[in-house]
């Protein structure tokens, strides 16, 4: 790969950018520096800019505690997005959010440029299971717990997997429940249609798990942290 996309697609700077520090001589690759942007970098050179080695990482996984009132995309023109809460340098090219949370609904996801890995873990037949939180209007019971354990029609005729609900609390003064959901689906606003179905409200959605993934508890709202090696194996093994 030439030097410049590969200082480029580490985020080094833009491609412009990235010729002005090969002028300027202070890009080398095993300690020569580099004379043209187009000089090659094979497997295993090293590559420094100045003294900082510049390793190639071809994808990232970051996972994110989304905050309220964001959206689940990669771009929109009048809303903030979840790529717009990374730090610059971790934008890399076709950073994208795996699914999508409503843009009230909080909690882990995770953005990759892994699209081969997005896929898959997408995919129906995968039945990945995702954990959510949540706060609901009105008195949860244990008919609802069935009706969700058997598996759903709603009325638009939508077909729903068994469901696992945990009621959490009860706040018979107030008429609100704290539950919490596993869906191995990710059907549009599925929980809050499933309640829908109920005659009940979902007033807050925090999804807690998805997979073997956890998100952890000291990552406030809005953080992110890039996977350890060891999560990305377990993850590509939900595959
Ligand atoms: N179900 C919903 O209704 N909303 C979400 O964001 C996720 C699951």
């Amino acid at each position: 790969m030439r030097i410049d996309k590969y200082l480029a697609n580490m985020n080094v700077g833009s491609r412009k950018q990235v010729h002005e520090l090969i002028k300027q001589g202070i890009v080398t690759i095993n300690e020569n520096v580099v004379k043209t942007p187009k000089e090659k970098v094979k497997e295993n050179d090293v590559v420094k800019v100045g003294e900082e080695e510049i390793k190639y990482q071809q994808y990232h996984y970051f996972l994110l505690n989304k905050p309220k009132g964001v959206l689940s995309a990669t771009e929109d023109l009048h809303q903030k997005t979840v790529i717009d809460l990374l730090d610059p340098k971790d934008r890399y090219k076709d950073m994208a959010p795996v699914g999508r949370l409503d843009k009230d609904t909080t909690g882990l996801l995770l953005l990759t440029n892994d699209g081969q890995l997005n896929h898959e873990l997408l995919a129906p037949s995968k039945h990945v299971d995702k954990v959510y939180q949540a706060k609901i209007a009105g008195i949860v019971s244990e008919e609802t717990v069935r009706n969700f354990a058997e598996g759903m029609t709603l009325k638009d005729g939508t077909t729903l997997k068994p469901a696992k609900l945990k009621i959490l609390d009860t706040d018979e003064e107030n008429g609100t429940s704290k539950i919490e959901i596993t869906i191995k689906e990710g059907k549009y606003h599925q929980i809050k249609r499933m309640f829908g179905a109920e005659g009940m409200k979902v007033l807050e959605l925090d999804r807690i798990s998805m997979g073997r993934l956890s998100l952890p508890e000291d990552l406030a709202q809005g953080k992110y942290s890039e996977l350890s090696v060891n999560q990305i194996k377990n993850l590509k093994e939900e595959k």
